[in-house]
């Protein structure tokens, strides 16, 4: 993986996609996914916002033309009890309106760049500043705000959109392709992009789970295990200081499960915030487990890419409407973003996260989901 010589953009298809027939339901076939689609929406242009569900043996996933945004992932408990793990919103109001960032594809560069500022070979440029005095997720807006064009896959949906050269802020333009499918327990996201000028690059979805489903209170009864054996201290802005930090003897040692509760309490009373430092063969690799104890909901996280921010939602206050009127407070959810280091573009030392106009960004990073029987 990662970037290679370039090969032929995806055929994309004008939207509205016309609401297939197949049935939705289960899967005798665990191999075999299906792919249904209605309007969820209208954006205030009148564009349509179509949703997009995949159904596979194990997996019900939901997702949006608009930011590519995960709205629902449902599976069953060891009981068969079915929970949607996802936090988000009824309605397409809520994903138009400021939040932070649920569900969503994130870029151009997901994560901070510090004051916004960066150069390339030798031409300084200057991004919109949303976090502080930071760049955060793409600038004011990002790719979660933008209508994507969906095509459909046998097994999944495959989005593309163009980021206009200067898009806020970035050199050159930017295409990319954002493709989800499910495989049995497997939810694969693949990410492409091909640009006509250098730029910085670096691409995840946001996506906020809880294994015992959105709308519980708290995740302190997950264990989590992450395979990383340095992180980023960060500054009171969140940039990484540059450093690269040793987990041993600190609370960001999660080599071996951790249950969150104990953990946040005794020692991070904030939650975690950080990136965490993975493989930079770009080679599929495992990184980060949590497992839901009294559901037995078992999430294995493997990537291509080079790190990992674990997010323990610190910034949810309860004030956000989510879905069936659920109350989202602080500590009820969980990110696992992969990407680049942070601030990589302003840091030599940090892995490269320019893309080039003769090469390809090609990331994948797979979520599986199972059930642990007692
Ligand atoms: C960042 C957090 C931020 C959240 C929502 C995460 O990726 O690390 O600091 O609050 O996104 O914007």
């Amino acid at each position: 993986m990662g970037p290679s010589r370039q090969t032929a953009p995806p055929r994309s298809v004008r939207q509205p996609v016309p609401p297939t027939t197949r049935a939705p339901g289960r899967q005798s076939d665990p191999a075999m996914t299906r792919v249904c689609n209605e309007t969820f929406g209208s954006l205030p242009d009148g564009s349509p916002v179509v949703r997009f569900t995949l159904r596979s043996s194990s997996i019900t996933l939901r997702v949006l033309s608009f930011g590519a945004i995960v709205t629902s992932l449902e599976t069953e408990d060891r009981d068969g009890r079915a929970a949607d793990l996802v936090l988000g919103f009824d309605t397409l109001e809520g994903y138009i309106n400021k939040h932070p960032y649920f569900g969503a594809a994130i870029g151009r560069v997901a994560n901070r760049i510090a004051q916004g500022k960066f150069s390339i070979d030798g031409k300084d440029y200057q991004l919109a500043i949303n976090d502080g005095p930071n760049s955060l997720h793409g600038g004011l807006k990002g790719f979660d705000k933008v209508l994507w064009t969906p095509e459909i896959l046998p097994n999944g949906v495959k989005f593309s959109m163009t980021s206009v050269d200067g898009d806020e802020g970035y050199p050159g333009e930017l295409r990319v392709w954002v493709t989800y499918e499910l495989n049995g327990e497997e939810l694969s996201i693949n990410y492409r992009a091909t640009t006509s000028k250098t730029t910085p690059v670096n691409l995840t979805n946001h996506s906020y789970f809880n294994l015992a489903g959105h709308g519980i209170p708290t995740i302190y009864d997950h264990e989590v295990s992450i395979e990383a054996e340095n992180y980023l201290p960060v500054d009171k802005t969140s940039i990484p200081t540059g450093e690269i930090a040793s987990v041993v003897n600190t609370y960001f040692d999660l080599r071996n499960p951790v249950v969150l509760g104990n953990h946040i309490k005794n020692k991070l009373t904030e939650g975690f915030d950080h990136n965490f430092c993975l493989s930079l063969s770009k080679q599929r690799s495992p990184c980060a487990r949590v497992y839901h104890r009294p559901s037995g909901r078992l999430l294995e996280v493997e990537t291509t890419q080079p790190g990992i921010q674990f997010y323990t939602a610190n910034f949810l206050d309860g004030s956000l409407k989510g879905k069936g009127g659920a109350i989202y407070p602080k500590h009820s959810a969980f990110c696992l973003e992969t990407q680049n280091w942070p601030d990589a573009v302003n840091k030599m030392e940090f892995p490269d996260v320019l893309l080039r106009p003769n090469e390809e960004y090609n990331h994948t990073t797979w979520f599986k989901f199972s059930v642990v029987k007692q």
